[in-house]
């Protein structure tokens, strides 16, 4: 059966060039403590053992997440008017739906570094929403944002789910934080989600999960950049490690060679010891007083903040000064 497309569907493709790919590997691996940017994670292989880490049985964000936005979709529906939803690593398009099903908007941009999924994801949203109008955007959400020129008008809500926010440095937060108060403009929204402190076995589980999809979804990053800069990492020879530091309130996830490797990317020779840690990932958790001063921090008054019975995992919704 074909599909009638009456309403816009444009890509706008700004995905970032492999020179600057290379560059950031190569400046991150050449650092002491030897580190890989986790956005490197997402290719459409990424996207998918993403997709494969929200089913398992230790992975709580995202299944409470998703409860949460179901139980509070009315409030949504009687707070929010927005004409434009912006969904900031939109991965494949899920949570957002309870959004565009209670605020309605007009279009919806969904930003996402992993092309080929995030255009898959918005094509799947064109057919269950067939009046929106939709702007996928491919593009680094960690560097200054626009909006697609379609939208640029319209009244916005900025969708950040997933505690992806708690991949960044805290200062890096605050930049981002700022970026999209600017995004929306005075009194546009922002829906931030943002995984709570809470027991260490609970998280360590989470990250570590006895099926081993974190682990290939950590080794995945190895695999791109093999294939998108033609470097030569071997994937057997390093190990999955995620621990959780609790000075810092945060999961480091790590990939550990076994044994001295030899690495070649874009003509440069990378040495890395036995035992020597990569790098690949934070994950911050806060408690909600923390987030709250945070986004406040980053020019936002809080609108209201709803979290899980146990307390696991916080949806807050902000408009901007
Ligand atoms: C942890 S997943 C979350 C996916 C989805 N929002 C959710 O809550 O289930 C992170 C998503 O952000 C995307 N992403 C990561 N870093 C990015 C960056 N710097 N710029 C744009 N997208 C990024 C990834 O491709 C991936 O789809």
């Amino acid at each position: 059966m074909s599909e009638i497309v009456k309403t816009p569907f444009e890509l706008f493709d700004r995905q970032p060039p492999l020179p600057t790919m290379s560059s950031e590997i190569l400046t991150g691996l050449g650092e002491e403590q030897k580190r890989i940017p986790p956005k490197y994670f997402y290719d459409a292989a990424g996207s998918k053992l993403f997709d494969a880490i929200t089913e398992l049985p230790e992975y709580y964000p995202t299944r409470t997440e998703v409860g949460i936005l179901e139980r509070r979709s009315a409030d949504f529906r009687a707070l929010i008017d927005a004409e434009s939803v912006v969904e900031y690593g939109s991965g494949s398009s899920m949570k957002v739906r309870i959004l565009l099903e209670s605020v309605r908007p007009a279009a919806y941009v969904p930003v996402d570094i992993s092309k080929e999924h995030l255009v898959g994801a918005a094509r799947s949203i064109q057919v269950d929403f067939p009046d929106l109008a939709v702007y996928p955007t491919c593009d680094d959400y960690t560097k200054p944002f626009q909006l697609p020129q379609p939208v640029a008008g319209l009244s916005q809500i900025a969708f950040f789910p997933g505690s992806s926010i708690g991949n960044f440095a805290p200062s890096e937060a605050d930049v981002f934080l700022a970026n999209v108060a600017r995004v929306v403009g005075p009194g546009g929204w922002f829906m931030i989600g943002a995984d709570l402190k809470k027991d260490p076995r609970v998280l360590h589980s989470a990250y570590n999960d006895s099926s081993g999809v974190t682990a290939a979804f950590n080794k995945n990053v190895l695999r791109h950049i093999n294939q998108a800069l033609d470097s030569d990492f071997d994937l057997d020879a390093y190990a999955h490690e995620a621990v959780y530091n609790e000075i810092d309130g945060r999961i480091e996830m790590y990939l550990t060679a076994t044994s001295d490797q030899v690495v070649s990317i874009a003509g440069e020779t990378v040495r890395i010891r036995e035992s020597e840690r990569l790098h690949t990932e934070n994950s911050h958790k806060y408690s909600v007083d923390e987030f709250r001063a945070k986004v406040e921090g980053g020019g936002f008054e809080i609108v209201e903040t709803w979290t899980d019975e146990r307390a696991y995992f916080l949806v807050l919704l902000a408009r901007a000064r």
